[in-house]
Formats: C-alpha cells, sequence, structure tokens
C-alpha cells in the first residue's frame, strides 16, 4: 500500500467503517448465557417533565445498576475505549465504561455524558437509552449501561434480512436526540435493535457546544418531528422551575457552556417547529447555529 495509503479520498472512512463494523460486540454466547439474568428494561417509563418527582425517585433498573454488587467482568475486544460487561448479582447483565479506560473522549468525561445522555432520554421521555448510572466498580468510576441481550448493531442488521425493523418514527425520534445532545458519533455500532425496537448507545462525546447531528435529520424531509417532544421541550422553556432543575442536573455532568448549549438547541427546535413541524431544508439549515434573540 505504500506511505500514501493514508491519503488516497474516503480510504480513512472506509476504514473507520470497516472498523466499526468489526466492532460488533466479541464475547463468548456462553459468557452471555451465564451471566443474564431475565431481562427486566422494557417498561415504558414517563417522563420526568410529566412527572416531576421521578427526578430524585430512582426507577427499578436504577436501584438494581446502582446498588448490586458486580460479580464478574470481561473486557470486549475491539473497541476504542476500555469497556466491560459486568454480571451483577441477581440483576443481569451491563456495560461498565470506567473513565480511567477512556481514550477518545473528551478529558475522561465520557462516563458523565454517558450519564447525561440517559437524564435528557427520560427526562423528555425519548426513551431510546438504556438505563444508565454513575457507578464505582472495583474502585474505578464509570458509567453503567443495562446490556440489552441479544441485540444486533445498526450494521449487523442491515446484513441480516431476518432481524426485524424498528419504525421510522423511532430513528426520527434518534436524529432529534442526537440533535439535542449534539452527538456526532452515530454510526451502524452506536445504535442497536432487537425485537423491533431501537436503542441507542455511546454517548461519550455527546454535549460539546459545537452543533451536530442536523445532518442526518435531512434524510427525513417532510416527515414530521415527534409532537410530545416538541410540547416537552416547550414545557421546560417556558416554567423557570422545570428550567432550574433540568439545567442544575445537566451541570452535575458538563461544563456550564456545554449545559446552555443544550438549551440553546432546544430553543432552536422549539423556534423551528413550533407552528409547522415538519422537517425541511430552511429549517434544518436554521438548526445549525445558535439563534441569538
Ligand atoms: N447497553 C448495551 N447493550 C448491548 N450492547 C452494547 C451496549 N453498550 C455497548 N454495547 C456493545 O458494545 C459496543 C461498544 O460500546 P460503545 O460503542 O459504547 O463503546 P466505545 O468504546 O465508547 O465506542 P467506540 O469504540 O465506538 O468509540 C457497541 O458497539 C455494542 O455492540
Ligand atoms: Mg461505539
Amino acid at each position: 500500500m505504500g506511505m500514501f495509503e493514508n491519503f488516497l479520498p474516503g480510504r480513512k472512512a472506509m476504514r473507520l467503517a470497516e472498523a466499526e463494523r468489526e466492532h460488533a460486540i466479541k464475547i463468548a454466547p456462553s459468557f452471555i448465557d451465564e451471566v443474564t439474568a431475565p431481562q427486566v428494561f422494557h417498561e415504558e417509563i414517563p417522563s420526568m417533565i410529566e412527572d416531576v418527582s421521578s427526578i430524585i425517585t430512582k426507577t427499578h433498573e436504577e436501584k438494581l445498576l446502582s446498588k448490586n454488587e458486580c460479580i464478574r467482568s470481561k473486557k470486549l475486544k475491539g473497541s476504542a475505549n476500555d469497556v466491560f460487561l459486568v454480571s451483577l448479582d441477581n440483576a443481569g447483565s451491563a456495560i461498565f465504561k470506567p473513565s480511567s479506560g477512556e481514550r477518545v473522549t473528551i478529558e475522561g468525561s465520557g462516563y458523565k455524558r454517558e450519564c447525561a445522555a440517559y437524564f435528557v432520554d427520560r427526562f423528555f421521555g425519548i426513551n431510546l437509552v438504556p438505563p444508565t448510572v454513575l457507578r464505582e466498580i472495583n474502585g474505578e468510576i464509570g458509567s453503567l449501561q443495562r446490556f440489552i441481550v441479544g441485540a444486533r448493531t445498526g450494521y449487523e442488521r442491515r446484513e441480516d434480512e431476518n432481524y426485524s425493523a424498528y419504525s421510522e418514527e423511532e430513528m426520527i425520534r434518534m436524529r432529534i436526540f442526537d440533535y439535542i445532545i449534539s452527538n456526532n458519533d452515530r454510526g451502524g455500532a452506536n445504535y442497536i435493535v432487537k425485537n423491533k425496537r431501537l436503542y441507542a448507545i455511546d454517548h461519550g462525546l455527546a454535549f460539546q457546544t459545537r452543533i451536530y447531528g442536523c445532518d442526518n435529520l435531512f434524510f427525513y424531509m417532510g416527515k414530521r418531528v415527534p409532537e410530545d417532544i416538541l410540547v416537552r421541550t416547550k414545557k421546560l422553556l417556558t416554567s423557570e422551575k422545570l428550567t432550574g432543575l433540568f439545567t442544575a442536573e445537566l451541570s452535575k455532568y458538563m461544563e456550564e457552556q456545554e449545559v446552555w448549549g443544550v438549551m440553546g438547541r432546544l430553543d432552536n427546535l422549539l423556534n423551528a417547529f413550533s407552528q409547522e413541524p415538519v422537517l425541511n431544508r430552511e429549517k434544518i439549515i436554521g438548526l445549525r447555529r445558535y439563534r441569538t434573540v
């Protein structure tokens, strides 16, 4: 290949895509079987906006993830950061991403961004991110997320016709979510599918102030932005109390200007879609920079 290999157009992108495909989690099936208790995460939980008290009350899943002892762990192969599949005592399996094992993140803050993404998902009732908590395991601080047993990554699903598809609406939900959290890292290895249901994972690079996540919306021109997300955005932005709670929670996980970045993008969303919640070119382009009032 020689020294110019790296400069061939599209080569790097191809290699990245290849690496992501490789990513498909490589664990011996017997290990999964052993560590897996019946899957408990499937309840549709109400949004925190509708039930503000749930900001401080943990769900059943969150309690299990926070408290149950880790009885076994195994490092997954082919991941950029250190990713462990852990077995919790009497509580199935989970994905642990310790801060110390982060390489491709912003100063080891990826685990906090994982938790923040789950919080935003819960707050808006987006319902795509598996329950995620901040957790210390064997002296290491990190994020612990419910492992979705038997899910396929987006890439694998495309290659496997038998694997059931998710709905287009779920996909649009995920794209709007990515805009809110400014996520630039939604390759086919960072969403997974099981039983016609989509799950969004890997948010360690989200919440930067630079706006990402608009371009994928161009695939959905003419489609509607999920109304419930817009209604909740309006509720949040028009209530000082909700804004206070929301920003206080986010501040636990990120810098102040990143928190205000989230608020700015929510303001953009509402401004673009509150009259006519339909995706078009002009509106999507409008989302690319923060609105100045
Ligand atoms: N909650 C989960 N349920 C099932 N599988 C998961 C879950 N979280 C991660 N995985 C699997 O582990 C792989 C690696 O996880 P993840 O993408 O979060 O790690 P990463 O090292 O931050 O990512 P990257 O290597 O893309 O930078 C995923 O592509 C997926 O196959
Ligand atoms: Mg990934």
